[in-house]
C-alpha cells in the first residue's frame, strides 16, 4: 500500500490518497510506505480528444508502446486516435485490425490506456459507416489535405457524411481548411523556401471558409461538428456566432496556438510546420481570450510526431505535425501559476468537456502533478518515440508524478 498525503485538491483543500494496487511503485524508496504529497495537485484523469499515433504503418514515427507511455507521463488516461494512418481507418476490417494492433502493443507495455478511434471519411465508403458506427467516437472529416491521402473536399460528399451523421446520430470532427485556397497558394508560392511561407501558403481565409461550410451544414442536418484545432479570430467569431444561433458546433485548440506565433519559423523551421499553421500574436491573444470566455470546448495535443530526419527537410518535403502530449498539461498548468488561465478551466477543457460532448462513462482516474518544481523541458526525458518538441528548453512546471487508472497507482517519471 502506499499513502500520498497532503495533497492540494483543485478547491484548495488537503487531502490524504491510499493505494492499494500499485504498478512500478518501488516502495523502498518512501519511509512507511508514505509519500509528502504537499507539492502535489491531484487532477481527474485527463482526455486527449485528438492524437495521431500511427499505428498502422508509420511505426518509424510514433506507435502505442511509447503513445501510451507518453500519454500517462502528460497526465491523460483517455485518448481518441485518428484515422489517417497507412493504410487509412476507412474500412470495418482496417478498424478491427487496428483495434487488435493498440490492444496487443498496450498489453505488450502494460499500460491500460483507455481510448476510441475516429474513423475516417472519404468520398468511397460511405457503405462502411453502419458498419462501424457502433465502434467509433465519430467521423473524422479532412476537407483539406494534410498529413496521409484522406480528403473530402467536395461539398456534394460532405453533404452525404453529414446526412449520414444525422442517420446514425454521429459526432463530425473536422479539419477544416478549404483545399483550393491551399492549393492555389501552393502554386503561388511554389519557390518558397523559408518557413513563414508556411503560415501565408495555408493563410487564414482557407480555415474561414472552411469554418463557415462546416457550420452551414451543421445547422441544415442538424449534427454536432466537432471543429479541431481552431488557431484564429475570425474561426472564433464565426463559432461563437452559431453556438449563440443553438447551431451544434463544439470548438477544440492547441497548445502549439496557444504558447508559439509565426514568428517562431526562423528558430524552429520544419519543427514549427503544423496544419493548420502557426497564427500571428493578435491571433493567438483572441484564442487566450476565447479560452477564458468559454468559447473554446476543449484543448487537444494534436499529438502528430514525425522523425527529426523528416522535420529536417526543406519547406516543400517537411511534413506536417508536432507531438504534444508530454506538454500540454505543463505548459497549461504553467499559464496558471503565471495568473493566464484558472485551473477550473483547465479541467473544463481537459476533462469535463471532452467528456461531456463524447458521451463518456464516468470514471475515477487521478493525475498528481507536482505544481511546485520548475524544470527546462528535456527532450531526451520524452517518452514519444520522436523525441523532440517545439517547447523544447522552456520552463515549465506541473509535470505528473503518479497516475492512478484502471484500480492501479502507477509511478509516471519512471515509466
Ligand atoms: O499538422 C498536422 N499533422 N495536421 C494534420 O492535420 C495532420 C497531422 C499529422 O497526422 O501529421
Ligand atoms: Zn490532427
Amino acid at each position: 500500500m502506499l499513502n500520498i498525503n497532503n495533497v492540494l485538491m483543485p478547491d484548495g483543500s488537503r487531502k490524504n490518497f491510499a493505494f492499494n494496487s500499485l504498478a512500478n511503485i518501488d516502495l523502498s524508496t518512501s519511509a512507511n510506505n508514505s509519500v509528502d504529497g504537499s507539492n502535489l495537485l491531484a487532477l481527474p484523469g485527463l482526455v486527449d480528444p485528438h492524437v495521431h499515433f500511427r499505428i498502422p504503418g508509420m511505426a518509424e514515427k510514433e506507435d502505442w508502446l511509447h503513445a501510451s507511455k507518453a500519454s500517462f507521463k502528460g497526465g491523460f488516461t483517455t485518448v481518441f486516435d485518428m484515422p489517417n494512418t497507412k493504410p487509412a481507418t476507412t474500412t470495418q476490417a482496417r478498424l478491427i485490425a487496428k483495434f487488435a494492433e493498440i490492444d496487443m502493443q498496450l498489453t505488450q507495455v502494460g499500460i491500460p490506456l483507455k481510448y476510441k478511434l475516429f474513423f475516417g471519411a472519404d468520398k468511397n465508403n460511405f457503405h462502411q459507416i453502419p458498419l462501424v458506427k457502433d465502434n467509433i467516437v465519430g467521423i473524422k472529416v479532412f476537407m483539406g489535405s494534410s498529413t496521409g491521402e484522406l480528403l473530402m473536399d467536395d461539398e456534394s460528399s460532405l453533404h452525404a457524411i453529414y446526412a449520414l451523421a444525422k442517420a446514425y446520430n454521429l459526432i463530425i470532427a473536422l479539419h477544416a481548411e478549404d483545399e483550393i485556397v491551399i492549393r492555389e497558394n501552393t502554386v503561388k508560392y511554389q519557390d518558397a523556401v523559408d518557413f513563414k511561407y508556411h503560415s501565408i501558403i495555408r493563410d487564414k481565409s482557407a480555415a474561414i471558409k472552411a469554418v463557415h461550410l462546416v457550420v452551414e451544414l451543421s445547422r441544415i442536418y442538424d449534427v454536432t461538428s466537432y471543429i479541431l484545432h481552431l488557431s484564429t479570430k475570425e474561426e472564433i467569431d464565426i463559432i461563437t456566432q452559431a453556438k449563440n444561433d443553438g447551431v451544434r458546433v463544439f470548438a477544440e485548440t492547441c497548445c502549439h496556438y496557444l504558447f508559439l506565433d509565426d514568428s517562431c519559423y526562423d528558430r524552429l523551421k520544419g519543427k514549427a510546420k503544423m496544419n493548420p499553421p502557426l497564427r500571428s500574436k493578435q491571433d493567438q491573444d483572441y484564442v487566450w481570450q476565447a479560452l477564458r470566455d468559454g468559447m473554446i470546448d476543449t484543448i487537444a495535443s494534436d499529438h502528430a510526431p514525425h522523425t527529426l530526419v523528416e522535420k529536417d527537410q526543406p519547406l516543400c518535403k517537411c511534413p506536417s505535425g508536432v507531438p504534444g502530449i508530454e506538454t500540454t498539461l505543463p505548459l497549461l498548468l504553467t499559464a496558471y501559476k503565471d495568473n493566464k488561465i484558472s485551473l477550473e478551466r483547465i479541467i473544463e477543457l481537459l476533462h469535463t468537456n471532452p467528456i461531456k460532448l463524447f458521451d463518456l462513462p464516468h470514471n475515477d482516474d487521478l493525475v498528481f502533478v507536482d505544481i511546485n518544481t520548475y524544470k527546462q523541458l528535456d527532450e531526451s526525458q520524452l517518452a514519444t518515440k520522436a523525441k523532440w518538441s517545439p517547447f523544447a528548453g522552456m520552463n515549465l512546471t506541473g509535470f505528473p508524478q503518479f497516475v492512478y487508472t484502471n484500480g492501479t497507482l502507477f509511478d509516471v517519471i519512471n515509466l
